[in-house]
């Protein structure tokens, strides 16, 4: 039998993550915020999501950085500092470094590791190019380098991260990135599109289970890092679409009672009740402008992909109000 000193959380453990998985797990709707998904394993399965056949946004936000940020540099013009917030592998970033002549590049992640090496990669590509990481959460404001000067800026927040956040808290979002950027600043953002609920369920519950695991990773994360002895196998991965919401949720629902342990807490989830992991909102054309407008951006151009899957915009930030 284990002492409750032994259940204790580890002393490395981030105090924010024990503290939403106690909160997250104590209620009678369960639920643990998507940022929590992203540490090594997690951001490795991420990677490994996009490539999979059934996970278009990726490779379609690729395909449409591709052809229009040659547009994008010529609405925005040279010698912005450009800002990415949550910027993992800083993939999709060349496409849009190599059309704007940015005066300096400013990664912002959670994932601290995973930033340091993609912004490495990213100066070698870059040679010249300023490069300043910041390792932090971009829901929390941030305090951005004095050595990118007086620059404009360009946010730059891709692969539909938005989606994660509910109405709301994208809306403090994207008015906190307002700020932080400041006046004269642009923002480019992808965002999914609501579409045929098969191709949506499909983009998160794909043939090979890479999401599946993805899901199921924070399981282990919690079990790694907050000393937990969660049976995972006690979970599976549900995928669902929301259609008031325009959304696709992410569970963790059991398949038998179950108790456990975790960060010096025990926790008991019934057979068929779920841990709500993720939302992921999609956006039709006008819900998208309506959002950044909500958010204080005035849109000043979008392009999207033939079947209209998924949309970049690029909005200004709007001036003070005027009438009417
Ligand atoms: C990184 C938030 C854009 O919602 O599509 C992928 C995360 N979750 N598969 C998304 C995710 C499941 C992804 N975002």
């Amino acid at each position: 039998m284990l002492l409750e000193a032994e259940r204790e959380t580890k002393p490395d453990a981030d105090p924010a993550f024990r503290a939403d998985v106690i909160a997250g797990l104590s209620g009678e709707r369960k639920a643990i915020p998507a940022r929590w998904f992203y540490d090594r394993r997690g951001s490795e399965l991420f990677e490994e999501i996009t490539e999979l056949p059934e996970y278009y946004p990726t490779r379609t936000e690729r395909a449409l950085l591709e052809v229009y940020a040659c547009d994008v540099a010529k609405l925005a013009g040279p010698g912005r500092a450009v800002v990415e917030f949550g910027s993992g592998s800083s993939a999709k970033t060349p496409l849009l470094l190599g059309a704007v002549e940015p005066s300096s590049y400013v990664p912002i992640d959670i994932s601290g590791d995973f930033l340091r090496e993609s912004a490495a990669a990213l100066s070698q590509r870059f040679p010249g190019l300023p490069v300043h990481p910041i390792e932090a959460d971009f829901m929390h404001p941030i305090a951005l380098p004095q050595a990118i000067g007086h620059a404009p800026r360009l946010g730059f927040f891709p692969g539909s991260t938005v989606g994660n956040l509910t109405a709301p808290t994208a809306v403090d979002l994207l008015r906190a990135m307002a700020g932080t950027l400041g006046v004269g600043s642009m923002l480019l953002i992808g965002m999914d599109r609501v579409k045929d609920e098969a191709a949506l369920i499909a983009a998160y519950d794909d043939a090979q289970g890479v999401t599946a695991a993805f899901n199921l990773n924070l399981l282990h994360r919690i079990n790694r890092e907050l000393d937990g002895d969660i049976p995972v196998e006690a979970f599976r991965h549900v995928a669902r679409w929301n259609d008031a919401e325009a959304r696709i949720e992410m569970h963790l629902e059991a398949v038998r009672d179950v108790r456990f342990a975790a960060a010096g807490h025990r926790f008991a989830i019934r057979q068929g009740e779920t841990i709500h992991t993720e939302n992921s909102h999609k956006y039709d054309r006008r819900s998208a402008r309506l959002l950044l407008a909500a958010g204080g951006w005035a849109p000043i151009a979008e392009w999207t992909d033939p079947q209209d899957r998924f949309a970049i915009l690029l909005a200004e930030v709007k001036p003070p109000r005027t009438a009417p």
